[in-house]
């Protein structure tokens, strides 16, 4: 196995105005850190990038320090009962190149295998961000058979999840937004969307109806303001919507007004309901269950936007915001590629 006597790591330098610009973080360079009784050394291979980091850099992350994020890695050297060397492990002690873990404390938990599937898929539709679906497509809104969804932010991780996922459970029409011509084709050509828009091109509640003529039963929200004012208008009675993120608002100074229709919420009989993955935690056993049969069988498949290379962690997070992935926005360590390792 090959190692370094180095670490990297990104620490946030200063908190953005606006959209970060990239000059909010910088590379600090350690010794690899030695594990103490407890502890395991672990190299990481995967790092997700996230829209909550954004949110993190206006004050939940400590200038000047480590920053949190999901990881995969593989333990080098362990004084952890709980963990050997070589295994593979989720944590979250990201945005550096090795970290020290202790098994079941702050997440860390060594990965289940799944013969055939890829191990990104941990860090995208078989992790939080898969999870993050699952629990608002069958515990926020209740699914079922037959109703027709719609989803925003639709070519992302949660979006390209949500997708999926309610195709496997039986879902009627989907429809997904998203920020590009190019997008709305990967959708429809190899998500299995059955039609998507282009925000950019109208008004979303104008746009949503054409997609959606007769209306809409349930709601994926990535997005909000617009877009949250829009599905609320299309939604028939009795609908729900799960609210999973508002990405159109981290960047902004102030959050959009609320949406101009919410009072549609009682003349409709609508439920909106705010999904926290956090919350859901307990169901990943039932997840990775239900899924990896459909991943091992191609009925499923993770879609990954893979950035190679850990000193573009930056550039990947950043280009996540302006939406140049398609699926999940996953850093890979130099040489993984999207392999299995
Ligand atoms: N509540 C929870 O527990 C939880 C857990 C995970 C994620 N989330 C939320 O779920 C959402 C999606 O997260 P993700 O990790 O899957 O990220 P993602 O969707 O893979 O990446 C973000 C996407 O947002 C879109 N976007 C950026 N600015 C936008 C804007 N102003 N209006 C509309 N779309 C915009 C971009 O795609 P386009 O090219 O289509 O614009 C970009 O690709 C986020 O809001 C996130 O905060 C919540």
């Amino acid at each position: 196995m090959m190692t370094t006597h180095t670490a990297l790591t990104v620490h946030q330098i200063a908190r953005p105005t606006g959209f970060p610009t990239g000059a909010e973080f910088t590379f600090t360079e350690t010794p690899v850190p030695a594990p103490a009784p407890g502890q395991a050394l672990v190299e990481n291979l995967y790092w997700s990038v996230d829209p909550y980091h954004r949110e993190q850099m206006d004050g939940g992350w400590a200038l000047n320090s480590p920053l949190e994020g999901r990881t995969i890695g593989r333990v080098l050297t362990s004084r952890d009962a709980g963990l050997a060397e070589g295994d593979l492990v989720f944590h979250r002690a990201g945005w550096r190149t090795h970290a020290l873990v202790t098994s079941d404390t702050d997440g860390t938990r060594r990965l289940r295998a799944h013969p055939g599937v890829p191990l990104h898929a941990h860090l995208s539709i078989l992790g939080g961000t898969g999870l993050t679906a699952y629990a608002a497509l069958t515990r926020t809104l209740r699914l079922q058979s037959g109703e027709d969804l719609f989803v925003s932010a639709a070519a992302g991780g949660v979006g390209t999840a949500a997708g999926r996922i309610a195709r496997l459970l039986g879902a009627g029409r989907i429809v997904g937004s998203v920020g590009s011509p190019a997008k709305v084709g990967y959708l429809t050509g190899t998500v299995g969307y059955d039609a998507a828009f282009d925000y950019h091109d109208g008004p979303v509640a104008e746009l949503l109806a054409k997609a959606a003529p007769s209306g809409i039963d349930a709601y994926v929200d990535n997005v909000g303001g617009g877009h949250l004012e829009g599905a609320i208008t299309s939604l028939r009675e009795g609908g729900r919507i799960a609210w999973v993120g508002a990405i159109a608002q981290y960047n902004a100074a102030e959050p959009p007004p609320a949406p101009r229709n919410l009072f549609d919420v009682v003349g409709k009989a609508l439920r909106l309901e705010g999904v926290l993955v956090r919350n859901h935690r307990s169901l990943q056993g039932e997840f990775e269950d239900f899924l990896v049969p459909h991943l091992q069988s191609g009925a499923a498949v993770p879609d990954v936007t893979i950035i190679e290379g850990f000193e573009r962690i930056v550039d990947a997070f950043l280009g996540m915001l302006r939406g140049e992935n398609t699926g999940k926005m996953l850093v890979a360590r130099s040489g993984m590629g999207t392999t299995v390792p």
